[in-house]
């Protein structure tokens, strides 16, 4: 069974002891958030499970519907919570497709149509999975794409579009609280322009997403703090990703990562935890980048664990799941820390010697199509 043999990898690979950020000091602890029981997220490829409620009410198992390569952090912090989730995360979501428009073909459900599917098959007078008020978590995970689209897409002004998107977004939280949720985790930004991909654009755009970024996170941290004062029988904690996303990068080795720079194009794409190919310089888990845009799932459990702390004041351990996306109840023990491997001379180094110039042409393309993708394009052949 994957998912089982997935989740014991990720015990094995990197442990809780090395979380070190925290924005505990930030947040207050959400009340009884050991009582959780459901998790319903929104959000973008960073938070996706390939989850449809029109396929199935329950979640698939396993890392099929992931940008990882294995799990992401919705996964893990439902397993160290024992709780169910329904995780309504789709690939290039932004806040409102009515603000940021992408032109491509399939435009991505923004935040505003994932809650019109959650209010679909969960908020109706009988919905057919129960859920709480009192025992259900909602997070919401929304930036990359809207800053994304923003910086990389020229008709749009950050000083303009930002306290639009923050707007919806408070709109959508809003309309989520008339639900009756209750209990909000907000996730803030990574520093996106530390990905390969966006690195690859050049000093300028890196330094162009750091300040729109942070011009993000302060208006939408604003808005937290109206939230809040509206609705003052509900909790909302602000998670910030990027302490975490910065330690990794800045000292990859300590967390269990031996390549924090670059992605291996070969893991593009793959569903597969402990994959290990030969023209890759390391294993995926060795990764930080499962390609150029998105963390594999060693970071975002590092991300998990750091949000369980942040919430909870301690790191659960992590049970199994079963496939109905409902945790089994035992406590894995940890196993001791696996020794990180060297890179192997065999294998992806030959690359900048020439020798794997297929590789090298494989990951221009992998580049090549997702920068088309953001602005917009077309490659031949693709639809
Ligand atoms: C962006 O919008 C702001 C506020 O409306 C305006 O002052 C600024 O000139 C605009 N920038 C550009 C490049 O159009
Ligand atoms: C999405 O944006 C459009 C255009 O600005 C706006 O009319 C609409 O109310 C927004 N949706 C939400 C949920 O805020
Ligand atoms: C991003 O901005 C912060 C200040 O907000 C600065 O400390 C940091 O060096 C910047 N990083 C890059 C890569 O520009
Ligand atoms: C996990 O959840 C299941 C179903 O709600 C419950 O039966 C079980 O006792 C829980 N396990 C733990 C360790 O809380």
């Amino acid at each position: 069974m994957l998912g089982l043999a997935a989740l014991a990898a990720a015990g094995v690979t990197l442990l809780g002891s090395l979380v070190a950020p925290s924005s505990a000091a930030a947040a207050p602890a959400l009340p009884s958030f050991a009582s959780i029981e459901t998790l319903f997220s929104f959000g973008d490829s960073y938070s996706t499970v390939g989850y449809k409620p029109q396929d199935g009410l329950l979640p698939l198992p396993g890392v099929g519907g992931t940008t990882s390569g294995g799990y992401n952090w919705v996964q893990f912090l439902a397993f160290m919570q024992n709780a169910s989730y329904f995780d309504f995360a789709q690939s290039a979501a932004t806040v409102n497709n009515s603000i940021i428009h992408i032109n491509r073909g399939e435009t991505p459900p923004s935040f505003d149509i994932q809650l019109a599917t959650f209010e679909e098959y969960f908020a109706g007078a009988e919905p057919e999975i129960p859920w709480t008020s009192d025992k259900s978590l909602f997070t919401v995970f929304f930036g990359i794409n809207d800053i994304g689209f923003t910086v990389l897409q020229d008709s749009h002004n950050a000083s303009e579009i930002v306290p639009k998107i923050v707007q919806s977004y408070e709109a959508s939280v809003s309309q989520l609280y008339d639900r009756g949720a209750r209990k909000f985790l907000l996730i803030l930004m990574p520093p996106t322009y530390r990905t390969p991909y966006i690195k690859s654009f050049g000093a300028e755009t890196v330094a162009k997403f750091n300040t729109t970024i942070d011009l993000y996170v302060s208006t939408l941290t604003t808005a937290v703090a109206d939230l809040s004062t509206r609705y003052p029988d509900a909790s909302f904690v602000t998670y910030d990703t990027a302490p975490m996303f910065n330690a990794i990068l800045d000292d990859a080795a300590a967390y269990g990562f031996s390549i924090s720079s670059t992605s291996c194009w070969a893991y593009w794409n793959k569903h597969d935890p402990e994959l290990d190919l030969p023209s890759c310089e390391a294993p995926l888990a060795e990764y930080a980048w499962a390609d150029d845009y998105h963390p594999t799932w060693g970071v975002h459990k590092l991300v998990a664990e750091d949000i369980a702390k942040t919430l909870t004041g301690s790191v659960p351990s992590i049970v199994a799941a079963p496939p109905d996306g409902r945790t089994i109840s035992r406590r894995a023990a940890q196993p001791a820390r696996k020794a990180i491997r060297r890179r192997r001379p065999g294998h992806g180094s030959a690359r900048g010697s020439g020798a794997s110039a297929h590789d090298e042409a494989a990951h221009a393309l992998m580049r090549e199509r997702m920068r088309r993708s953001w602005a917009g394009l077309a490659m031949a052949g693709e639809d």
